[in-house]
């Protein structure tokens, strides 16, 4: 059994604003009954251009009943503009929360969400982008889509991942791929943050050694052991760091990614920007 908020409870059990609108702006399905959840969500503009009417019909859990029901509270009386800003984020914090294994619902509200404005703005039933690939087939979610999710909820782990788009979670055969653009959106972030303001430390060697040592004990260990890996720091000659992984990094195709985009990334912005790191046996 979930653990779901009051409101969760309340809004599968007492969802508002189903059903169809007869003569609708904007129209957005998302979904498949054959992955398990579907959802069709359509709004209706008043003579100001704001939504005064907005419906849904869905197919699936509490969460994604839920999700549907918050949804069209939240988009009512706003603009179009307005409404398009929602975040998935917003319809699980509206609800006070949704289980983590529940968060898709609230990715595939705001995706209905997002289709009925491109419905609504272009006529067309589908938005297309012929520039993204699928990545996940069990699921049928691209790469777009997974990079999406997961800059927008920091979202770090391959689980994660599928929590929030379910990428991942049927064969497995795409678990390597989704790692490599978490790893990438990982790396992403840290280029993005600001460099700090003070000029930076100069560390005799014995202080970045161990500096080194605390920020793979206390960053990197920790998540790559969510995706039952590991690595072991091997030596640290100047402003190179020579690792061995282990686990389920040991042998992964994606842990030069791994290697470069995550811990590499991550020792430059925590300890220095000339630091270099190799794996053990290879370099
Ligand atoms: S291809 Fe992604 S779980 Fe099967």
């Amino acid at each position: 059994m979930w653990n779901y908020t009051d409101k969760v409870m309340d809004h599968f059990r007492n969802p508002r604003n189903v059903g169809r609108i007869a003569d609708p702006d904007g129209v957005g399905t998302v979904g498949s009954l054959a992955c398990g959840d579907a959802l069709t969500l359509m709004f209706k503009l008043d003579a100001a251009g704001r939504i005064r009417d907005a419906k849904f019909q869905t197919f699936g859990c509490a969460s994604a009943i839920a999700s549907s029901s918050a949804l069209t509270e939240m988009i009512l009386g706003k603009t179009v503009a307005e409404a398009g800003k929602i975040t998935n984020k917003e319809i699980a914090d509206y609800l006070g929360g949704l289980p983590d294994q529940k968060m898709h619902c609230s990715v595939m509200g705001r995706e209905a969400l997002e289709a009925a404005i491109h419905n609504y703005r272009t006529g067309e039933t589908q938005m297309k982008n012929l520039d993204d690939r699928i990545v996940c087939t069990c699921f049928g979610v691209s790469e777009n889509e997974i990079r999406r999710v997961a800059r927008e909820n920091s979202l770090a782990t391959v689980e994660e991942v599928t929590n929030f788009c379910k990428a991942g979670g049927g064969c497995g055969m795409c678990r390597n791929e989704i790692k490599k653009i978490v790893d990438s959106v990982a790396a992403e972030r840290v280029q993005q943050r600001q460099p700090p303001a003070e000029a930076p430390r100069k560390l005799t060697n014995l202080q970045k050694i161990k500096l080194i040592e605390e920020i793979i004990d206390r960053e990197i260990r920790p998540a790559l052991r969510r995706d039952h890996g590991d690595v072991d720091l091997v030596d640290i000659s100047g402003d190179t760091v020579t690792i061995a992984f282990r686990g389920m990094c040991a042998g992964c195709q994606a842990s030069g990614a791994t290697r470069h985009g995550f811990i590499e990334a991550k020792l430059r912005e925590c300890v220095s920007p000339g630091i270099t790191v190799v794996e053990e046996g290879r370099e």
